[in-house]
């Protein structure tokens, strides 16, 4: 039977039962988890890729993308809040709908959390550079990003040459040395068993929210409405297309989820903080994007041929490069780090380069959230038998998944030195579109077939808002690029090589092996205290 191995729930409930962790957070911690791991690439730097989809209807792509969040969020609490587990959508979907989809999952959620790190990564990279050369260190472009990799690789695939290309060619630069070098310091501090604690937590959602204001409150005044006109240049594909982009603002919310069985009333807090921490930077993001529209406008850059050019492709990468040479103020949509950009132009550059500060030092623990979860889903993957075991080894003096972390940090910084920041989301959010799907259609299966388990969170009004979900799901997967659309099926089929040539014949649940860990099922064996007060799970291996 194919879709038949399902973990039982009641073994991974005993794991969480075990592990009895206090209930200690509120409404206002979870919000605040919520916005710490939400806010960070996505809107310091995706802002002009999804001007460059959408000009100034990149707004309603932010809402679009930000209801789908939300709807997706509520399903997530059920499934967090009665598979208490703190983890993912592989340990939910593998005790509802079976083995296979888990797997599926689980190696989809390796694009959401492991190439998502990377995006951050690329936009803490542009952030770095900006930030030094703007205090005239200069840094060798060659070495701070790879479009004339990318142009290369375009020619070598048959792409018509181009003077955007040329450019981009004579330019660009060849690798992101600075990406590389974020992920190797996260991955050591994962190494030695770094986790963030709510009082750092709480001071980096400040200092990004105080940038955040702090662009508001200076390019809010002097925005200009004919800046809005057109409002929908490519119409509403253009608007589609940026939102499954922008999409990747809003992830990392699920940390709010994997927190429930840490909330007192979970029933109430968890909501509170899940749709409490989505409106708070969906308000932020509106109120961000119409600032930078407002302030330089958001037209997007067209080809010699009068097309749209791809954001995030070599073209435009040149085509931008020769707009500046010509001496015209670099458009938003060819900016690196959006918001600086707009700063500068309307002469704050000092406020401007204090925000490239605030989002050189807030990135990094967005990288390391994503890290962190790449880390317990390969972790969890290997104990239940279908990655080898070796992954799981734990750290003799760190107590921490070395293995899986290091093959981790490996996989993002070389998807970070050589991928640009759009394509690396777009590829993310694929994989993460899908994950969210499984969880709503988990949640719609679960309220069938077991329907009197004790259910701390209900998503209200569950069969509206799990179909909403899917839908939402489908329709920004559709609306990705033609490359990352791909992507998923394409990574899918490795991940089905692996299972039916590996992991189906080694799975515990396949073998009979019940495995009811002294720990949490779904965590590292590393001191976890993700707020102060909560005791720090058991360090066991199973
Ligand atoms: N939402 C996170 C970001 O934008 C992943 O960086």
């Amino acid at each position: 039977m194919l879709f038949g191995r399902t973990k039982p729930l009641d073994a991974v409930l005993a794991t969480a039962e075990k592990k009895g962790l206090h209930r200690t957070l509120g409404a206002f911690q979870l919000t605040m988890l919520g916005i710490g791991a939400v806010i960070g690439t996505g809107i310091f730097v995706l802002t002009s890729e999804a001007a460059q989809k959408a000009g100034p209807g990149m707004l309603l792509s932010f809402v679009v993308a930000g209801f789908v969040c939300a709807v997706a969020a509520l399903c997530y609490s059920e499934l967090a809040s009665m598979v208490p587990v703190s983890g993912s959508a592989y340990t939910y979907t593998y005790t509802v709908v079976g083995e296979l989809l888990a797997w599926m999952v689980g190696w989809a959620l390796i694009l959401e959390y492991a190439v998502g790190a990377s995006a951050v990564a690329v936009g803490w990279s542009n952030h770095a550079v900006g930030l030094l050369n703007g205090l005239g260190l200069h840094f060798p472009s060659a070495l701070g990003n790879a479009d004339a990799l990318n142009a290369k690789v375009l020619l070598a695939f048959g792409a018509a040459p181009s003077p955007d290309l040329t450019t981009a060619l004579q330019v660009g630069g060849w690798i992101n040395i600075p990406a590389v070098l974020i992920v190797g310091v996260v991955t050591w501090l994962l190494v030695i068993g770094t986790t963030e604690s709510a009082r750092v937590n709480a001071v980096l959602v400040l200092i990004k929210i105080a940038a955040l204001t702090a662009f508001i409150a200076l390019t809010i005044p002097v925005m200009n409405a004919e800046n809005f006109t057109p409002f929908t240049p490519t119409g509403g594909a253009g608007v589609f297309g940026a939102a499954a982009s922008i999409f990747f603002a809003y992830v990392g919310f699920d940390a709010v989820s994997t927190a429930a069985e840490e909330t007192k009333n979970p029933q109430r807090n968890v909501p509170i903080g899940l749709i409490g921490s989505l409106f708070i930077c969906t308000l932020f993001y509106l109120l961000v994007a119409s600032g930078a529209i407002g302030a330089i406008g958001a037209q997007p850059v067209t080809g010699a041929d009068g097309t749209v050019l791809a954001p995030g492709s070599a073209e435009i990468a040149g085509r931008c490069a020769a707009i500046v040479a010509s001496g015209t103020i670099e458009p938003l949509v060819c900016s690196k780090e959006a918001l600086v950009h707009v700063l500068q132009v309307i002469n704050w550059p000092v406020i401007g380069r204090l925000v490239g500060l605030a989002a050189v030092l807030a990135l990094p623990s967005v990288v390391l959230m994503m890290m962190f979860g790449q880390t317990r889903v390969f972790f969890t993957m290997a104990r239940d038998g279908l990655l080898p075991e070796r992954l799981s080894a734990v750290h003799p003096k760190f107590r921490t998944p070395h293995v899986v972390t290091v093959v981790t940090g490996i996989g993002a910084a070389i998807a970070a030195a050589f991928l640009p920041v759009g394509k690396l989301a777009d590829y993310s959010n694929s994989g993460t579109l899908f994950a969210f799907l499984m969880v709503a259609v988990s949640v719609m299966v679960l309220r069938r077939t077991d329907p009197n388990r004790p259910r701390p969170f209900r998503t209200p009004g569950v069969y509206i808002i799990a179909p909403l979900s899917i839908l939402g799901c489908l329709g920004l997967y559709f609306s990705l690029p033609l490359t990352a659309i791909l992507v998923l099926p394409g990574w899918g089929l490795v991940g089905l090589l692996i299972y039916f040539g590996y992991s189906r014949s080694r799975s515990h649940v396949g073998r009979g092996i019940i495995d009811v860990p002294e720990m949490d099922s779904d965590a590292p064996p590393v001191p976890v205290p993700p707020m102060p007060g909560a005791p720090t799970p058991g360090i066991r291996q199973a």
